[in-house]
């Protein structure tokens, strides 16, 4: 029998940092959203940040440890009775992500990565759905946070505890063995990817990890697109 003080090991290190410098960047995105905030010249650069981040996400899902990796968590058939036990007040208590949280991660991620998208590459035209688009993510920020609670409730265990230390009770959880951890070649693959998806962002714009306003990004490329960079070097070339 597991002791109540057992403990068995969930998320990996790499997923952790994942998630709590996720809600940082998004944090910041949005307090310097506004073009008068005094933060606004943090708002690009915390974007690309969440880009960076949402690239290691798609590749840890096939190559992190065992509860990061989407064939764990990504089973539709299992939703159906998850939400019937739910209606029937009895949860389960999974050691992952539960069924429906794991659409819920789905939504989230693809909202973050709409709004960096259209942020980045949808020029002065998509300004008004970069910003619904980001809107949308806030709210299914709050039903995540809510569902979060409420499931912590449910299942009379802390599931923020769990992503920030990386482990749940065993006594909760009987017969569940650590997960398998990330391995060496997964390591290899994610920062290949980090430093890969940042070369990338930085081909693309190369300022991207600058401080500046949200105004000197849309503006960029006036000046740069030539090959001289200053205005006089172009009137020479008319
Ligand atoms: C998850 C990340 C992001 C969030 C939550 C977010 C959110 C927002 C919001 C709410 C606004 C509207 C501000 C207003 O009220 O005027 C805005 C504006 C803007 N964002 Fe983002 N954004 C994100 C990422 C990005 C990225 C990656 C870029 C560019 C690389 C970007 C570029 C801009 C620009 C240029 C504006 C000003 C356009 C305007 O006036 O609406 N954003 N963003
Ligand atoms: C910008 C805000 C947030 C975003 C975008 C976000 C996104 C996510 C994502 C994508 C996951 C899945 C982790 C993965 O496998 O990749 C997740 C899980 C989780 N998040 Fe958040 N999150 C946010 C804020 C928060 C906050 C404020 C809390 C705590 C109060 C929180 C608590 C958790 C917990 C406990 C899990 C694990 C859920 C489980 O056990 O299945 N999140 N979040």
């Amino acid at each position: 029998m597991a002791k109540a003080t057992d403990k068995v090991r969930v998320w990996d290190l790499p997923l952790r940092l994942f998630h709590w410098t996720l809600v940082i960047a998004i944090a910041i995105a949005f307090l310097s959203s506004e073009e008068e905030s005094v933060l606004n010249q943090w708002h690009v650069l915390a974007g690309w940040v969440v880009a960076v981040l949402i690239a290691f996400r798609c590749v840890w899902g096939f190559v992190g440890g065992e509860h990061s990796r989407f064939s764990d968590f990504i089973r539709p058939v299992r939703i159906a009775d998850h939400i019937s036990g739910l209606l029937r007040g009895k949860s389960e208590a999974s050691l992952g992500h539960n069924p429906l949280g794991a659409v819920a991660v789905l939504i989230l991620l693809a909202l973050a990565a709409a709004t960096v998208w259209t942020g980045a590459f949808g020029g002065e035209g998509a300004e008004e759905f970069h910003e619904i688009i980001a809107w949308t993510l806030l709210a299914m920020v709050g039903i995540h946070v809510a569902a979060v609670i409420i499931m912590s409730a449910m299942e009379r265990e802390s599931l923020i505890r769990a992503m920030i230390s990386g482990y749940k009770p065993a006594p909760r959880h009987p017969g569940a063995a650590n997960a398998r951890p990330p391995n060496l070649f997964g390591w290899a693959i994610a920062i290949l990817t980090v430093a890969g998806s940042i070369l990338l962002i930085l081909r693309y714009d190369p300022q991207a990890f600058t401080p500046r306003s949200a105004e000197a990004f849309e503006h960029r490329a006036e000046g740069t697109s030539r090959p001289s960079v200053s205005d006089e070097g172009s009137e020479h070339e008319n």
